[in-house]
């Protein structure tokens, strides 16, 4: 099959599939005329897959993606703006976690359904890195700490910025000011060489944290994490990450101690309408 093949007989000729693909890779003219892939088609596609996604025929195939494998869309079967209104408002951030590990087959579940978050030019260049256990954990909230001691000897702004002493502090007392004593930790990296990689990764999380919020999973952003991960090369060092790449963002995860009964007031959101 070249790129992709279109099944004569099934096909209408509506058009649907060369003005959905984002490449415009895809020749048609009018009703006479079968789509077929342009020239510069197999060096252009970004394999996004949209081309057979609207087939109303079940007609186009792309040579990457058998049509069996593309699972049908039941009307009506995603989450409804209620459902999905209501699950964005309940999820709150999980700071106080049970001492209990996360099952890995709930983790997965909620890797697997941000696969189809969206990514720069449909690229799907993440990599997960799941962290489990206080022993392997601990050791990173060192490292960060080490970050946060060489901040406030050198008086760097961020320093005061996120009040740090208090953060070194609290680790000195033998709190856990960074992950919360959160029994896992996932770090979502992509290669340094690609420019959408801290943006596809924290769309990503954005999917997972909600993911994991209908799972019944608390989370949290990592941010002293994150911003630590980016200025302490022994931090970096210590998550032995895939070559080349830079963490894109990270989440902690687990099962929370407390449930929320309400829903905080948040400000209203700011928007200029020019409608
Ligand atoms: C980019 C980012 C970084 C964050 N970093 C931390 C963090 O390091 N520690 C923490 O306890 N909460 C962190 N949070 C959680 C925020 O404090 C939290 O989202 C905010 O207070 C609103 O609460 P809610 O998420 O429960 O609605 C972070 C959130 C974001 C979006």
């Amino acid at each position: 099959m070249n790129l992709f093949h279109v099944d004569e007989s099934r096909c209408e000729r509506c058009g649907s599939c060369a003005a959905v693909c984002p490449m415009g890779i895809i020749e048609w003219q009018d009703r006479e005329t079968m789509p077929q892939p342009a020239d510069t088609a197999a060096r252009l596609c970004i394999n996004c897959g949209h081309c057979l996604a609207v087939c109303p025929h079940g007609a186009l195939e792309l040579a990457a993606m058998p049509l069996e494998e593309c699972p049908k869309i039941t009307p009506g079967a995603a989450a409804d703006f209620a459902s999905l209104s209501a699950l964005v408002r309940s999820r709150r951030s999980t700071r106080v976690y049970l001492d209990r590990p996360v099952e890995k087959d709930d983790i997965a579940a909620c890797i697997d359904t941000t696969r189809y978050a969206p990514t720069g030019k449909n690229t799907q260049l993440l990599h997960w890195l799941v962290i489990q256990g206080r022993e392997r954990l601990d050791p990173l909230v060192d490292h960060c700490v080490d970050w946060m001691r060489d901040m406030v000897a050198k008086k760097h702004p961020v320093a005061r910025q996120f009040g740090l002493e208090g953060v070194i502090a609290a680790r000195d007392a033998g709190a856990d000011p960074v992950l919360r004593s959160a029994p896992c930790l996932v770090v979502v990296s992509g290669p340094r060489s690609y420019p959408g990689a801290s943006v596809d990764a924290v769309i990503a999380l954005a999917s997972f944290e909600l993911a994991a919020a209908s799972r019944g999973l608390g989370a949290c952003w990592a941010g002293f994490f994150h911003i630590a991960c980016s200025m302490w090369p022994p931090l970096i060092e210590a998550l032995r990450l895939p070559e080349g790449h830079a963490p894109g963002f990270s989440m902690m995860l687990g099962h929370p101690k407390f449930r929320c009964k309400r829903i905080p007031l948040r400000k209203e959101a700011r928007v200029s309408w020019r409608i």
